[in-house]
């Protein structure tokens, strides 16, 4: 599970038959774009609006950056690695753009926003560097490179959620999309970076939303999953047009119940809640609907007051557990999983020792783990000492860890003998003899391919073994 939601993939265009849709207008006919992306789904989310974008000007998708004329690379900054990562990926392009002088390579996303035109100097293929709220100059900054310079657009922006935008599905399996609900974030945590590159909260326009969600179950799709950093704060109020009452503001509760409403076959996910913010009403509409999946990805970061003080999370130990309480309360059948930060500045073996005792309380059924990177320009950058010494830091991740492994398998051992609903969301990994789709708590389950199912079908699954990650069946309708 390790870094599972910063790994690295390549994205390319798989959908196929909708030529009609996708009509070229622009004057970019037959180009071809290659697009990959790192960091979190908000971000694969952009690259399918940017693809949108470039497609609409009469670009073409490819799979080989080789034989592409332009080569994007939405980057990710939240840690020092994830950054990393990039600068030796871009490395590996840089053979393919002396071969091809006229090839035009940009950076997108968080990276590009964190360093500006300072990526022009210190990566000198780079072309062009494009900050999130940027993407719908991209065809004139193209442009502008084929013209012979250098192109820059990192501005943020209050109001842009590329509502309007019908996002083109990479590397899609058909049945499961994200959609993006909001953009940007408030919350200042002191460690993050996430507010400095991706600007300002602000919700996109509910029914566009729901449209979306419309169109992708139209379209064949049975899950969504509804992406924001802190969805729990999604807020949106229609504009009032001259001679009409208001309209009511539309909270994340009223919101999950829209969606949910399109069709009962159509399943919705969501990240991230933020423990500050998610209400029992929000918990109350998803026990109310079937297809809104039982499962909630709450971050802790640490199980200790102090260092969530000092991390500026706004909730403490108590708050937490109180929610997590709520969650079970009101749905006992619920999965939860966290993040988890080791080795944040000053934090003592005591307050690790609360992180580990948290997760005995919460029983997390998966865990995306981290040690403290330090970032430049971050709340925690300017006042605290990033004093834990590496190995330490590690040490304590290792112990995170391990417990994890031994609780995610707890959980997952109890739905052994347990029938469950799986989505179909393709073949297993391993062997085309087998399919796999995830439970309601979002689950990996593994069964034998029946000739009565195709993908995108609903089945019902008895789970029979398992390992820590991945439940074993058969299909038992
Ligand atoms: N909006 C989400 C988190 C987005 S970043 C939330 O509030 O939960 C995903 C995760 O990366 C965070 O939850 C945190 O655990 C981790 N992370 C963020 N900044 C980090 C840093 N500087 N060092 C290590 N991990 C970090
Ligand atoms: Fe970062 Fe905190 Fe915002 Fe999440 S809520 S993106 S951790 S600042
Ligand atoms: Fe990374 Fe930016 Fe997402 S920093 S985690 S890609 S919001």
């Amino acid at each position: 599970m390790l870094d599972l939601l910063h790994t690295t993939k390549t994205h390319d265009e798989t959908r196929q038959g909708e030529a009609v849709e996708l009509a070229p207008t622009g004057k970019a006919d037959g180009r071809k774009l290659y697009i990959e992306s790192y960091g979190c789904q908000m971000n694969f989310s952009d690259s399918e609006i940017v693809a949108s974008i470039l497609i609409d000007q009469g670009y073409e998708t490819t799979k080989d950056y080789k034989q592409a004329d332009v080569v994007f690379i939405n980057t990710c900054s939240i840690r020092e690695n994830a950054e990393q990562r990039v600068r030796n990926r871009l490395k590996e392009f840089e053979a393919v753009k002396a071969k091809n002088p006229g090839l035009v390579v940009g950076v997108l996303g968080c990276m590009a926003e964190r360093l500006k035109s300072k990526f022009l100097e210190e990566e000198k293929l780079v072309d062009v560097v494009v900050g999130p709220d940027a993407y719908r100059d991209l065809p004139n900054l193209i442009n502008k490179v084929e013209d012979g310079n250098k192109a820059v657009n990192v501005l943020l922006s209050r109001e842009e959620t590329y509502a309007d935008i019908s996002p083109v599905r990479l590397n899609s399996n058909g049945v499961s999309a994200f959609i993006s609900i909001m953009r940007g974030c408030d919350n200042m945590c002191s460690f993050c970076v996430v507010p400095f590159t991706r600007g300002r909260e602000r919700s996109r326009d509910y029914a566009s939303i729901v449209k979306e969600a419309q169109d992708l179950y139209n379209a064949g799709y049975r899950e969504v999953t509804l992406l924001g950093q802190n969805v729990d704060s999604y807020k949106y109020t229609p504009k009032v047009e001259e001679g009409n009452d208001p309209l009511p503001t539309v909270n994340f509760a009223n919101l999950l119940e829209l969606v949910a409403q399109v069709s009962p076959e159509l399943r919705i996910r969501f990240s991230t809640s933020h423990p500050k913010d998610i209400t029992d009403e929000v918990l109350y509409t998803m026990a109310k609907y079937e297809n809104i999946c039982k499962y909630i990805h709450l971050p802790v970061q640490s199980g200790n007051s102090r260092v969530l003080e000092l991390m500026n999370r706004t909730y403490d130990r108590q708050w937490y557990m109180g929610r997590v309480d709520a969650i079970k309360r009101i749905m006992p059948d619920c999965a939860i999983s966290t993040d988890i930060i080791t080795g944040f500045c000053t934090e003592t073996e005591e307050e690790h020792a609360e992180t580990l005792s948290m997760m005995d309380y919460v029983k997390y059924d998966f865990a995306y783990m981290f040690a403290y990177s330090e970032r430049p320009g971050t709340l925690a950058a300017k006042r605290y000492q990033d004093d834990i010494p590496e190995e330490i830091k590690k040490r304590r991740l290792t112990e995170v860890v391990n417990k994890q492994q031994i609780h995610s398998l707890e959980r997952i051992t109890q739905y052994v003998g347990k029938v469950h609903k799986v989505l179909i969301e393709g073949f297993s990994k391993r062997s085309d003899k087998d399919y796999c789709g995830r439970n309601d708590q979002n689950t990996m389950v593994v069964f034998p391919v029946d000739a009565r199912f195709k993908v995108g079908d609903y089945v019902h699954v008895l789970g029979e073994s398992c390992t820590s990650a991945t439940l074993i069946g058969k299909i038992i309708d």
